[in-house]
């Protein structure tokens, strides 16, 4: 459930409540006083997201990338560019650290993640901010990964444990050139950053990976073994993964899970657990229904976001920034 609050005064700290909605009472009506009001709370607000996961702020006065950059910088994360980044979606960057979010077409539904979790180096937080709601649709569904976490362990124990103590591993298919009509269409020389494909292979061995280059000049990666469950400070268990969109979302892989996933000990992943996976994470999931003007900010370790399909005229504008490194 989600825990509405005017202002900081009456935060809950209650994990239970998610997201924490916090509402402009009137008093914030300048940009400057939306980034003097994340300063003066910031300690509060960083508790009450590390509790919960989510915060969403709704009526004040952000307005472009350019308000939207200032807001976020208020909260003095350290920058993670997505050009930096193995993520392979692709996205516009619209100031120096706000980029759009996923150019999928509006049909596309992306399905739940922890961004970059399919990739060595992720952002900690993810901040969103809706400069126009779509029409219909396009929610931006979040849900908790610690709450994920707990009920695998008690529906599907034996294979949940299994996913902790050996990890998964992705193979992804990158195309030679973008496609921005895809999910995941960002091709391997944007992907990696780099110009060639000797470079291209410098930098998968660096990171672990293996590989294999294909006829039509793509290429397909599959990571090391990677955490699928990863443990906060504060001793909670999450469920940090990408495995319910590589299922659900990349092509091919839910008639035929071994084309992208594994356990990290190259055991097949069998799909009844991953549809259990994906139930669960249903039960839980919030939809954020986009107002103009909201901001979320996500701790990314402990909460995975997507994004539903949506419908009509207006155009969605969702904008993102990433903040803060972390690294497995
Ligand atoms: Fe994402």
């Amino acid at each position: 459930m989600a825990y509405i609050s005017n202002m900081v005064a009456d935060l809950k700290f209650e994990k239970s409540e998610f997201p924490s909605i916090i509402v402009n009472d009137g008093s914030v009506s300048t940009i400057e006083q939306a980034k003097a009001f994340v300063k003066e709370h910031l300690e509060l607000l960083e508790q009450e997201l590390f509790c919960t996961g989510a915060l969403l702020f709704r009526g004040f006065p952000i307005t472009s990338a350019q308000t939207y950059d200032e807001f976020f910088s208020a909260f003095n994360y350290p920058n993670f560019t997505y050009k930096e980044s193995l993520s392979n979606a692709v996205r516009i960057n619209h100031t120096e650290y706000v980029f759009t979010a996923n150019e999928a077409p509006k049909h596309v539904e992306i399905y739940l993640h922890n961004e970059m979790a399919q990739t060595p180096v992720y952002p900690a937080k993810i901040s969103l901010f809706c400069e126009q709601a779509a029409d219909k649709g396009g929610e931006t569904a979040i849900c908790r990964s610690d709450f994920i976490y707990q009920n695998l362990i008690n529906v599907e124990p034996e294979l949940t444990e299994k996913l902790e103590r050996v990890g998964v591993k992705y193979t992804t298919l990158m195309p030679a050139e973008d496609k921005p009509e895809s999910g995941q269409g960002r091709s391997w020389k944007s992907t990696l950053t780099v110009e060639n494909a000797e470079q291209a292979e410098e930098k998968l061995k660096n990171l672990g990976y293996s590989w294999q280059w294909l006829a039509d000049g793509s290429l397909k990666a599959q990571t090391s073994a990677l955490p699928a469950i990863r443990i906060l400070s504060d001793g909670r268990k999450v469920f940090f993964n990408q495995i319910i969109a590589a299922y659900m979302g990349w092509s091919g892989v839910r008639d035929n899970p071994d084309v992208a996933l594994c356990f990290g000990d190259d055991s097949s992943i069998n799909k009844a657990f991953l549809e259990t996976i994906v139930k669960q994470a249903e039960l839980l999931t919030y939809d954020i229904a986009w107002q103009d003007g909201d901001v979320a900010i996500v701790d990314n370790n402990i909460a995975k976001h997507g994004r539903r399909p949506f419908e009509g005229e207006r155009k969605r504008k969702v904008l993102v920034v990433l903040g803060a490194s972390g690294k497995k």
